[in-house]
Parts: C-alpha cells; sequence; structure tokens
C-alpha cells in the first residue's frame, strides 16, 4: 500500500482538487493507497476541506501545532503511515497529482527510491524566468558540489515529489531541517534502484509560497551538515590537499623548465600542466578515494584515468591559454603560472567538482 503524505499550511483553496486527482490518479494504475495530509495549523480552513472529502477519498489529517516545517512534516506524516511505500507531493499543484501513476509505476517495477525530476528529459519548469531557472539550477549544482558522492549523479535532488520504499528508511537517522527531506533521503537512506521520473513543475495558481530567505539559509546549513553526516567533508578536505600539492608541481615544474632548464613556455606549460594532473590522479587513487575507505570504487585504473584527463581538459586548457597570455603581457614566470592555476582551479571548484569525483565513484 502507498501512504501518500501531503504537507500542507494554508492551502485550502486547492486541497480539494489535489486530492480528488490524487486518488484518481492512483485508482487508475490499480494502487492501494491512503493519504495523509499534514497540517501545520493552517488558519484558513484547510483541514475542515480535507475531512469533508472524506467519505470520498481514504483522506485522514495529522494536524501539528504551529508552523513545523515541511521536511519534518514528511516525517511525522510517514510516522503514522501504514503503507509500505511513501509517496510525498505538495498540496498546491504545481506536482501534477497525475504523475503519481508513473511513480508507482516505476516503484512496481522494481525501484526502492522514485523521484519525480524537472530536471531529467522530458520534465521542466513550464514558464520560469531565466533568473528563476538560474536559482534553482545554482542550487542544484551546490548539493552536487558539496555532497558529489551522493547527490551529483540525481538530477533533481531537491525535488518535493518522491516515493520511497519504507524499508529503505529503517536505520536511516533522518535529521530534518528546512524544506529539502529529499537530500536526506538520497544521503541516508539503503536504496539500490534509483529512478526519476521526468515532471513539467506548474505555476502556482493559488495560494502563496513558503519559500522564504530563511529556507534559503536552511538549505546551505543542510548541506553542510549532510557533508559532515555522510563523511564527505573528509573526502573534500582530502581532496583540497591534493589540489594544492598539484598547484604547487604546476607553478614549480614551469618555473624550473623555463628559468634554469632554458626551455620555450609553451612545452615547458605542456609538460607542468600534465605533471599536475598525473600528481593528482595518483594522489586520488591512492589517498582521496582509496577503494574501501569511503567508496567503490568504478573499475578499470587505465579507464578512470582517461575519464579524468578528458574531463579535466577544460580547466587545464584554461590554465594553459591564461598562462601564456599573462607571459605575453608581464614576462613574470612564476606569476603568470599562478594565475593560470588559479583559473583553472576556479573553473574545476565552481563547474566540475560533480564531473571529476565521479570519475572515482558515484552514478555515471
Ligand atoms: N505542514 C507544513 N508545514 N506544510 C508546509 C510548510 C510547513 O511549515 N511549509 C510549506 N508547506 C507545504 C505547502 O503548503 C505546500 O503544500 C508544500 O509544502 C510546498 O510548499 P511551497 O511553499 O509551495 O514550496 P515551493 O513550491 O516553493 O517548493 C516545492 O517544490 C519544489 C520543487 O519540487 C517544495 O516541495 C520543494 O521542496 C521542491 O523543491
Ligand atoms: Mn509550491
Amino acid at each position: 500500500m502507498i501512504s501518500v503524505i501531503i504537507p500542507t499550511y494554508n492551502e485550502a483553496a486547492v486541497i480539494q482538487e489535489t486530492l480528488r486527482r490524487a486518488a484518481a490518479a492512483l485508482r487508475s494504475v490499480r494502487e492501494e493507497f491512503e493519504i495523509v495530509v499534514v497540517d501545520d495549523s493552517s488558519a484558513d480552513g484547510t483541514t475542515e476541506r480535507v475531512e469533508s472529502l472524506a467519505s470520498e477519498v481514504p483522506v485522514r489529517v495529522l494536524r501539528r501545532p504551529g508552523r513545523l516545517g515541511l521536511a519534518t512534516a514528511v516525517l511525522d506524516g510517514g510516522a503514522t503511515a501504514r503503507g509500505d511505500v511513501w509517496a510525498v507531493m505538495d498540496a498546491d499543484l504545481q506536482h501534477p497529482p497525475e504523475v503519481l501513476a508513473s511513480l508507482a509505476k516505476a516503484m512496481r517495477e522494481g525501484a526502492d527510491l522514485v523521484i519525480g525530476s524537472r530536471y531529467v528529459p522530458g520534465g521542466g519548469t513550464s514558464d520560469w524566468t531565466w533568473v528563476r531557472r538560474m536559482i534553482s539550477r545554482t542550487a542544484t549544482h551546490m548539493a552536487a558540489t558539496v555532497l558529489p558522492l551522493k547527490l551529483a549523479s540525481v538530477g533533481d535532488p531537491m525535488s518535493g515529489l518522491f516515493m520511497i520504499r519504507k524499508s529503505a528508511l529503517e536505520n536511516a537517522q533522518l535529521n530534518p531541517l528546512g524544506y529539502k527531506i529529499l537530500l536526506e533521503i538520497i544521503a541516508k537512506a539503503h536504496y539500490t534502484k534509483l529512478v526519476e521520473v521526468p515532471y513539467v513543475f506548474q505555476e502556482r495558481e493559488k495560494g502563496a509560497s513558503k519559500l522564504g530567505a530563511r529556507q534559503y539559509l536552511e538549505y546551505l546549513q543542510h548541506l553542510l551538515r549532510l557533508a559532515v553526516g555522510t563523511g564527505q567533508l573528509w573526502s573534500w578536505i582530502r581532496y583540497g590537499v591534493v589540489a594544492l600539492t598539484g598547484a604547487v608541481i604546476d607553478i614549480a615544474l614551469f618555473v624550473f623548465l623555463v628559468k634554469k632548464a632554458g626551455w620555450k613556455p609553451t612545452p615547458a606549460l605542456l609538460l607542468a600542466i600534465e605533471a599536475a594532473l598525473l600528481n593528482n590522479f595518483f594522489w586520488s587513487e591512492a589517498f582521496t578515494f582509496r577503494s574501501g575507505r569511503n567508496v567503490a570504487l568504478h573499475p578499470g585504473v587505465g579507464r578512470r584515468l582517461a575519464r579524468y584527463e578528458a574531463i579535466c581538459t577544460p580547466s587545464a586548457g584554461l590554465n594553459f591559454m591564461v598562462t601564456g597570455l599573462w607571459m605575453t603581457l608581464d614576462a613574470r614566470v612564476l606569476s603568470a603560472a599562478a594565475a593560470g592555476v588559479v583559473a583553472g582551479g576556479a573553473l574545476n571548484l565552481l563547474i566540475n567538482i560533480p564531473a571529476i569525483w565521479r570519475t572515482w565513484a558515484g552514478r555515471r
């Protein structure tokens, strides 16, 4: 049985339509289900509207005192759920309830965690402005950068629409904060098959969003706490130390070859950058991502090396161009090499971390 958990805070205008459409969707695929509305003392009559529908739809209300937050609402609702599967969905119709049918189908086909995703082919965000799109994408990318091994392979880890097998949550020590309970679940639940099902996030037609500055702040706090809790902070520290050794090798070798060995800048730079890449690869293998310590490595050291070189090509190229350009403007070899390293490193840090880390582990 599926227990659909719907958190509400002042959603009277839409809740009945949501419940009707959710029930119709699950009936259309012959799923047994119950719906739990977790309401935080809405003042607009949300719970009355839910209860007046109880003869039509198998729904009950869990009332909580005051506004206690979305993530804890989901867990409190889950604690009273009778199904072996939890479905989580917003009340405001921004998650089209019909998607529940596709999620249920994927569960039946053996998934343990199914995510309704805006960021896989077929999914989307209706008519968001580019600013809103960029904020959402940036926040998603930040999650993948802070927790590359867990979140980088998921298209929409911040989704509020998903299903999870209850057995995957046993011993999972969920520690909810703010809005994004799914982050917590992806990072800590015990699932083997994760599937993303595309959906288009709808505009909110009625009621108002509850997302504000406080929720953005909690999001950052949540990411950091997960990095500590999953041990990925330590991978990050090791990764940073290795990156520093690479930077030193790049700069020192370039300066040595040009100033002491009399090489031309171009071959010296190519050799220095490649030496740094090989250094970083070697120490990542032997130290940062050593098998058995924190990750299950992707097979084949040769394939890992080829992938690593390919993914680092843009930042190596940027390093090369910046150093070269700096040399033509101002012949100081040391500062030119340092500028190149900073530019290449910044590109990696801002854009490439998720892809680089997936050289060693995580879904590709
Ligand atoms: N019980 C309870 N308590 N419900 C809440 C609370 C709360 O403190 N805050 C919000 N809700 C309910 C709302 O009533 C709504 O049903 C749902 O949670 C989502 O709130 P919105 O304010 O509409 O969120 P959003 O549209 O900005 O973002 C949603 O969609 C995103 C994309 O899938 C959330 O689900 C995000 O987590 C999700 O990333
Ligand atoms: Mn919403």
